[in-house]
């Protein structure tokens, strides 16, 4: 049996992918792990902006590397029937870019899932953000049956904004977070499975493939189930 397989049947999630032509999620190996740690080593945004509420991307290359591969060890065993965190490497060409997060509390009452991204600031501003949270969607509405996608972002941060308003999330107000010390608004977009089905055209077109997903039963009847 290939490593790979046993995996999979030990730990469900290990098997899910979704992949629309170019652009694949994937869940993280260690192998992969370490070349996402190494690229946002090289940076995710200018030092003048800060997108996270923890600011962990400031520090040397190896400091925000580190804190990549101890946050996602952390993060990998938390999939059961009630919640989880899953992380996904996001591969454009083959090549890992960044990482989209699709994380869910109380899954088995309320089927709302939440997304966080980042991309390597080599690879930003040409559309793979958009089109990766479009197939984030795709993959928490038909693969894992969401009734509901929440997101959110800073309001200072315009690129994170701008994804969720282009694929048709409904603004859902705003808080202040305490970031680095100040407080900022907060923005809050949600995504009503109502409301995907009528966006998924337009989706569809953004992604310019059909999606395949793979592995999705982790998450339809995952372990302890
Ligand atoms: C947020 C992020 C994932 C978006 O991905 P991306 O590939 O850079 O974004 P896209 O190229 O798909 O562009 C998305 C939109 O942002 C707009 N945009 C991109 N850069 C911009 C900028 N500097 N200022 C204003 N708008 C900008 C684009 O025009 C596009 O809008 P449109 O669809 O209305 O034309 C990416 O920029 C990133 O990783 N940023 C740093 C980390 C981060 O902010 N994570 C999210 C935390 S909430």
């Amino acid at each position: 049996m290939q490593h790979s397989d046993a995996l999979a049947r030990l730990w469900p999630a290990s098997a899910i992918r979704a992949r629309a032509g170019d652009l694949e999620l994937r869940w993280i190996d260690d192998e992969l792990l370490l070349q996402l740690a190494e690229l946002a080593g090289r940076g995710i945004h200018s030092p003048d902006a800060m997108p996270f509420e923890h600011p962990w991307t400031r520090g040397t290359a190896d400091e925000v590397a580190r804190s990549v591969l101890t946050y996602q060890w952390n993060q990998r065993g938390n999939v059961s029937p009630e919640a989880f965190v899953l992380e996904f490497a996001v591969l454009h060409e083959g090549v890992p870019v960044g990482l989209q997060g699709l994380t869910a509390k109380d899954w088995s009452v309320l089927r709302r899932v939440n997304s966080g991204s980042w991309l390597g600031l080599e690879h930003q501003g040409r559309g793979i953000g958009t089109r990766m949270r479009a197939l984030a969607l795709h993959l928490a509405f038909e693969g894992f049956g969401a009734v509901e996608a929440t997101s959110g972002a800073f309001a200072d941060n315009a690129p994170s904004n701008a994804v969720s308003r282009r694929l048709g999330y409904e603004p859902d107000g705003a808080f202040m977070v305490a970031r680095e010390g100040v407080a900022v608004p907060h923005n809050r977009y949600v995504m009503s499975r109502e409301r995907w089905e009528s966006q998924r055209p337009a989706h569809a077109a953004l992604l310019g493939s059909p999606v395949e997903l793979t592995g999705v039963e982790a998450i339809r009847t995952p372990i302890g189930a």
